[in-house]
């Protein structure tokens, strides 16, 4: 009995290394082998390299394989801001706490945004952006971090960057998949 248990402890170590690394890879790219129920604050969270912000994907197509919809929390420390964009897709925003400012631009009939009407928003204030619009979220206070909810249709995102107010649509950066997407997005394999 005692030397079929030792013989088996290499096994028995191979089997529990192996589920930690099947379990550590879901992690990164799925929520296979995660609790349904999760706590937030245990979600991968980064500022994918823009000094200021902070995104967890709470609810993703490229991550756990929403269809319809995605939810983002996003924090932004003061002066932080997203840059100018549009997308063909729908966004609804809950500001958690913190204030700020929204600019947006509508796209209807002009060639480039032009001057965005500016709106103030604070903590329980709720927008959405229509599609296509061009806009903006600043955090515009001092002292506050900006927290938001977000919830956006047709993931995953497809962003049109713009450097400025007066660049023509035409000319905005596409940018797919978006910053939060890239690790964990495999193109079709016949779309090169
Ligand atoms: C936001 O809503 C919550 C919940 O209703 C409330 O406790 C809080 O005071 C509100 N904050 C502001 C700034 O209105």
């Amino acid at each position: 009995m005692r030397r079929t248990q030792i013989a088996n402890a290499p096994i028995f170590l191979l089997v529990i290394s192996f589920i930690c690394w099947t379990t550590a890879l879901a992690s990164i790219c799925s929520t296979n082998g995660l609790p349904l129920v999760r706590n937030i604050n245990d979600l991968p969270q980064s500022d994918f390299g823009r000094a200021g912000l902070s995104h967890i994907t709470v609810a993703g197509a490229v991550l756990h394989g929403m269809k319809e919809i995605e939810v983002w929390l996003q924090t932004f420390a003061p002066g932080t801001r997203t840059p100018i964009h549009r997308h063909s897709c729908e966004e609804v925003f809950v500001v958690l706490k913190g204030s700020g400012t929204l600019y947006l631009a509508s796209s209807a009939g002009v060639k480039h945004p032009g001057t965005p009407q500016e709106y103030a928003i604070s903590s329980n204030s709720t927008f959405h952006i229509p599609i296509n619009d061009v806009h903006q979220v600043w955090n515009t206070g001092t002292d506050e971090d900006l927290q938001l909810l977000v919830i956006i249709s047709r993931p995953p995102i497809k962003v049109f960057l713009y450097d400025d107010w007066v660049m023509p649509h035409t000319a905005a950066k596409m940018r797919f998949p978006y910053y939060w997407d890239e690790e964990c997005y495999h193109f079709p394999k016949d779309e090169l």
